[in-house]
């Protein structure tokens, strides 16, 4: 969809979500850790709504000092502070009848904050400078990689705007919880480097392949599509081991489960080495628990019998599981 790739369980359950929201001019609050694909979506959203014929105009609000941003989203008349020698157009009017695209919006000021709020809820824009306000008929799409629950808890987000901004909320799964496709992007990358470079193929072992499954991805998509970028360009053909950074490399370990069972779990030596950034415990487990999930069903062909009987677990806990946590078989 779009330039999307990905056929998780928890991608469909998006790219359904993205569906829903397109055709509507409801603001969205899309979250997610850095590199998961915000803006990609952003663009998807736009592209799907009765909006797509008119402009996505996007603003980077954590790039911008305060003063300078006021001016670009709201525009300002001439003459209204030092150096404003013309009258100037703001984003917001720009994207009339279209979207505008707030990127990082948890970096925004406390001042812009309460501007933003008054626009979100009057729909009229007041250059800085004017005397008079511009109606205007656009669909915000906000993203961050913050938590913004938790930046309003901690008063570095007004709860008011996170509200009004809250209207459909996007989580976007990180990497790591998107199972398979970590092959269908390492796929994608490939073939899109390739042909940049007029290489031929380029041949992934399956033994670094498992590795990259192993792998935590802190900087998820962006993180996956640069590496494939750099293998390609050090590659004669195949990827070698020993181009691949140490932390990948580390990424192995057994654990040892509670009775006894030893299981190769090289996702728990990951996030256990990353406990100095901490960890969502509850997060971790559910996404754990998903995992193994997933496997069972699997490699049983979505049979819920055999796969219960793999994880020990009765048929009814399994398929109350299944349920709870919306896990869906992934269509070919
Ligand atoms: N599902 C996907 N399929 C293909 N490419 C993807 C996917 N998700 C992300 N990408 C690519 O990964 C890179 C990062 O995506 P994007 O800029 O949308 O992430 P982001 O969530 O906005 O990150 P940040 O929070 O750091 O701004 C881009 O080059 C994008 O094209
Ligand atoms: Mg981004």
């Amino acid at each position: 969809m779009y330039g999307i790739i990905g056929k998780s369980p928890s991608m469909q359950k998006l790219y359904r979500m993205i569906q829903r929201v397109a055709s509507t001019s409801s603001t969205v609050l899309i979250q997610g850790e850095s590199g998961t694909g915000k803006e990609l979506i952003a663009r998807a959203i736009h592209e799907l709504s009765p909006r797509r014929d008119h402009p996505l105009i996007p603003v980077n609000c954590g790039a911008i000092p305060e003063d300078l941003l006021e001016s670009e989203l709201f525009g300002h008349v001439r003459g209204a502070f030092t150096g404003a020698a013309h009258t100037r157009t703001g984003r917001f009017e720009l994207a009339n009848n279209g979207t505008l695209f707030l990127d990082e919006i948890g970096d925004m000021s406390p001042k812009l904050q309460v501007k933003m709020l008054r626009v979100l809820q009057e729909k009229v824009v007041e250059p800085v400078g004017a005397v008079k306000t511009t109606k205007v008929d656009v669909r915000v799409i906000a993203a961050t990689h913050k938590n913004l629950e938790k930046e309003v808890a901690e008063n570095r987000f007004r709860e008011d705007l996170f509200y009004r901004l809250n209207v459909v909320p996007i989580h976007v799964p990180p990497l790591r919880e998107r199972g398979n496709d970590v092959l269908l992007l390492i796929d994608h990358f490939l073939n899109q480097f390739a042909d940049h470079q007029e290489k031929k193929t380029v041949s992934i072992s399956q033994e670094i392949l498992d590795l990259f499954m192993a792998y935590r991805w802190p900087g998820n998509v962006r993180e996956l599509e640069n590496l494939i970028e750099r293998l390609t360009v050090l590659s004669d053909g195949e990827v070698h081991k020993e181009d691949l950074p140490t932390k990948i490399l580390d990424g192995g370990g057994d654990g040892v489960l509670a009775g006894g069972a030893s299981v190769t779990v090289p996702e728990f030596s990951n996030i256990i080495g990353n406990l100095g950034e901490g960890v969502d415990f509850n997060h971790e487990v559910d996404s754990f628990e998903n995992q193994l999930i997933l496997s069972a069903l699997e490699s049983t062909g979505w049979n819920k019998n055999k796969a219960a009987q793999l994880l020990n677990l009765n048929r009814t806990t399994l398929v109350e599981k299944i349920k709870k946590k919306g896990l869906e078989r992934t269509e070919e």
